[in-house]
């Protein structure tokens, strides 16, 4: 077997079986395959795809290519939720201590944002004190004890993924289903959990544009984590518009919290109650309506701030954030963004916005940008709204002030006016099982 002939039968839209496919992983991870055989086998993949079984295989190969985690002293009871990325969701904030308040065991290794998307981790590290990096042994000791630990992802995670995401990053090879999904599912199958709930973001602010797409993506992670072994769900759900009304570290740590105190933007709500329920239905085999009953008891009851309370105070942060969040700091320099005319307000293009809150601090262009964790956007107006000219948009918060210019033209351009209202989409577009 030769690369040369993969490639080859790959590009006359031939299977590839699953010794082709260990071969393939193998030599991308040990570096036995130089770049350019593996990026004109990804262009062919692009063009010519992967059928359920191949990618299936890619991704159990990936998986297995670096460290994984094994939970399995906690049983079944181990849930993960992944979302394919937006700007403004800070929803595993919420989740994860609402689940976990539940009794089910959130065991959670998260990523740093790059680009116009933020990351779990940078949101949590804007807690004062909180730690991401545990050992091995603190994590397990963590989680046994009160059911939540969340980390910084390891170096050595699904090694042959970061590789091909590389270089299908400079290879326009991004937007492949077959490959997206096993890029997600290799780091989600080594992370370990028994139970996995997926959000696939589609519009503006997403990878995948359409809800066609959205849903077929969706289908190939259900279908490859079954395959192996888990039980899996996933919600498609709309980010045209940023969930929630903050963006940036610091203030979405604040609106996370605001919704575990039951106050808050609905829709940021609506999705952690869903994504929530379906953790707890698929985790303990009961419906997704007892599922909902019990996660909105655990949200409006409070049972849900405490253990998020418990679980920043077990990695050191401090705790009386979700008490009083002004403890999370406010930038130094604010501005008041607002309505140049009068109007419906009838798009808001996350993806924009995303890279407007980028310019004031709140991401990294560049693995290397450090992040100003007080940065970021907090909007007064949503989709739908009726606006004055003068109206109050949004407030920008950043550390230096010489980034208002360039951030406030790019909040600018992501905003559509119209003399009628918009046509309501609905947030969750559906679940796909
Ligand atoms: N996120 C990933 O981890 N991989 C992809 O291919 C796309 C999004």
């Amino acid at each position: 077997m030769t690369m040369y002939e993969l490639i080859q039968a790959k590009r006359h839209g031939e299977a590839h079986s699953d010794d082709e496919i260990a071969y393939l992983v193998r030599g991308i991870t040990d570096g036995s395959i130089p770049d350019y055989q593996i990026s004109a086998w990804l262009m062919a993949v692009c063009l010519r795809g992967m059928d359920a079984h191949e990618t299936a295989a890619l991704t159990a190969h990936m998986a297995a290519s670096g460290d994984s985690i094994d939970l399995s002293i906690f049983g079944t009871s181990t849930v993960d939720k992944h979302s394919t990325g937006g700007v403004g969701d800070k929803t595993t904030l919420i989740v994860a201590p609402l689940v976990a308040s539940l009794g089910c065991k959130v065991a959670k290794m998260s990523g740093r944002g790059l680009g116009h998307t933020g990351g779990t981790v940078d949101k949590l590290e804007s807690i004062s004190g909180f730690e991401t990096a545990l050992s091995p042994d603190a994590f397990f000791h963590q989680v046994e004890q009160i059911g939540i630990a969340v980390v910084g992802q390891t170096g050595n995670l699904a090694p042959a993924d970061k590789k091909l995401y590389a270089l299908r990053d400079v290879t326009a090879t991004i937007d492949s289903i077959p490959l997206i999904a096993s890029s997600i599912m290799s780091k989600k199958l080594a992370a370990g959990a028994h139970a996995i709930v997926l959000d696939v973001k589609i519009g503006s602010g997403a990878f995948m544009k359409t809800r066609e797409e959205g849903e077929a993506l969706a289908r190939a992670m259900v279908e490859i984590g079954r395959s192996c072994g888990r039980k899996m769900r996933a919600l498609v759900t709309n980010m045209d518009l940023p969930l929630g009304y903050a963006i940036g570290n610091a203030l979405e740590v604040a609106e996370a919290i605001e919704i575990l105190r039951g106050e808050g933007s609905p829709a940021l709500r609506e999705i952690c109650l869903a994504l929530a329920a379906n953790m707890v239905a698929i985790s303990r085999d009961i419906s997704t309506e007892e599922a909902t009953a019990q996660v909105t008891e655990a949200l409006d009851s409070g049972r849900a701030l405490a253990k998020f309370a418990e679980w920043i105070a077990a990695q050191g942060g401090d705790a009386s954030c979700a008490e009083e969040p002004a403890r999370l700091g406010q930038a130094p320099f604010l501005r008041t963004i607002c309505a140049p005319c009068e109007g419906y307000l009838t798009a808001m293009d996350a993806e924009r916005i995303g890279r407007a809150a980028m310019l004031l601090g709140a991401g990294r262009a560049t693995k290397e940008d450090i992040i100003d964790p007080l940065a970021g956007i907090r909007l007064c107006a949503t989709v739908g709204d009726k606006l004055c000219a003068g109206d109050a948009l949004a407030v920008l918060h950043t550390s230096d002030e010489t980034k208002f210019a360039a951030a406030e033209a790019a909040f600018l351009s992501a905003m559509t006016f119209d003399a009628q209202p918009p046509k309501t989409l609905p947030l969750i577009f559906s679940v796909i099982e």
